[in-house]
């Protein structure tokens, strides 16, 4: 199949209760080596058959993402995990079973089966089950396990409805699957369980706490925790490149809630006196700012789930506000409020101003 220009489907589902024709479609494209966006309880996902390495390979043109950048293997069953990885061990089955299906990608040692393309030639592979009826359905009827990252060109939010996958990905994708809007909104928890203790290396809807609940010991990578490049090495590939980010640059304001409050409005004065646009990223339950930028509102900062679930769209828009800069005002690490803050201080690049 071409990976240059081609003319992308666009196929609407009913996501409760996928029409079998739409989906045999999609999953025959995938089987047959093409690229098809679908949705997930996390954020859109690009997938192609897991199985083939050529396939793979056309997602990593298709977004321009760097090739050792290894990709998630999705399945819509625990019994295929076992063709994946090897030493399935006590700990992934018991985190299969509380957490799947749902926003938990678990590493484990791959298997031969999984080419090169998919692990970015690691000898590890992480894989999730998806919470999405489509996904799941898409899965089935491809046949094969599903390597999906996120649906975005590399570098941009992460789409959370089929229009953000267009806004990208026209033209460079078979087909997109429009199941509505994702609910969680920011991406899946990712898991070591090859390290020696389990190492969180990317926060999302599955906490640090609610793993600890059931497998006891687990850390969580600092490099995840601030999500920033820190030194070092880094265990998930992915960590170390800007992500998530608006055209405008992002300035992330960290502090006591007060102190952020005063801060935001003291520099989005001074910005709009040097004559520029301002944008302002802040929370329904936030002090009202609309007298010192263009605000775009994300959920609630008292419930952080609410923001995960509206992050992405409120980066977006700011590409339409046409701002020259972004303030945003950061929130507690706690819960999933610590998945949004790796993923704001990724997209601030490191401008993160203190209270
Ligand atoms: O929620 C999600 O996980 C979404 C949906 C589509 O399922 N997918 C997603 O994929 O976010 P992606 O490619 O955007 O992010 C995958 C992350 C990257 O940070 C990558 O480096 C890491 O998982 N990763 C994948 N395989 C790995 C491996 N074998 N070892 C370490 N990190 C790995
Ligand atoms: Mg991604």
């Amino acid at each position: 199949m071409p990976d240059k220009t081609v003319s992308t489907r666009y196929i609407k589902v009913d996501p409760l209760y996928p029409e079998a024709g739409a989906v045999e479609e999609a999953g025959r494209i995938i089987r047959l080596g093409g690229l098809v966006a679908f949705p997930t309880e996390t954020v859109y996902g690009l997938g192609a058959n897991a199985l083939d390495g050529a396939a793979a390979a056309r997602i990593f043109r298709a977004k321009g993402r760097p090739a050792d950048n290894p990709l998630i293997v999705h399945v819509a069953g625990t019994d295929e995990v076992n063709f994946l990885a090897e030493d399935v061990s006590g700990a992934a089955g018991i985190l299969m079973e509380t957490f799947w299906p749902g926003p938990l990608a678990l590493i484990m040692k791959a298997q031969r089966a999984v080419p090169a393309e998919v692990t970015a030639g690691l000898r590890t592979v992480a894989v999730r089950m998806p919470d999405h009826p489509v996904a799941l359905a898409l899965i089935k009827a491809a046949a094969v396990p599903v390597a999906a990252p996120s649906a975005n060109l590399s570098g941009r939010p992460s789409p959370t409805t089929a229009r953000h996958v267009l806004e990208d990905l026209d033209g460079r994708i078979d087909a997109v699957l429009d199941g509505g809007a994702t609910g969680i909104g920011v991406e899946s928890t990712v898991l070591d369980l090859t390290a020696p203790v389990p190492t969180v290396l990317r926060p999302g809807g599955i906490t640090p706490e609610d793993l600890k609940g059931v497998i006891g010991g687990v850390r969580v990578d600092p490099a995840a925790a601030s999500g920033l490049f820190g030194g070092g090495r880094h265990r998930a590939p992915g960590m170390k490149y800007v992500h998530y980010a608006p055209r405008a640059p992002l300035y992330l304001v960290e502090g006591r809630p007060e102190a952020v409050a005063v801060k935001i409005t003291e520099l989005a004065h001074a910005q709009r006196a040097a004559g520029k646009r301002v944008g302002i990223l802040s929370y329904s339950d936030s002090r009202d700012f609309s007298s010192v930028g263009e605000v775009v509102l994300a959920g609630l900062k008292e419930k952080p789930e609410t923001v995960a679930a509206e992050l992405y769209a409120a980066l977006r828009r700011f590409d339409e506000l046409n701002v020259d800069l972004i303030l945003a005002e950061g929130l507690e690490d706690r819960g999933v409020g610590l998945a949004v803050m790796n993923r704001l201080r990724k997209a601030s690049g490191g401008r993160i101003v203190r209270a």
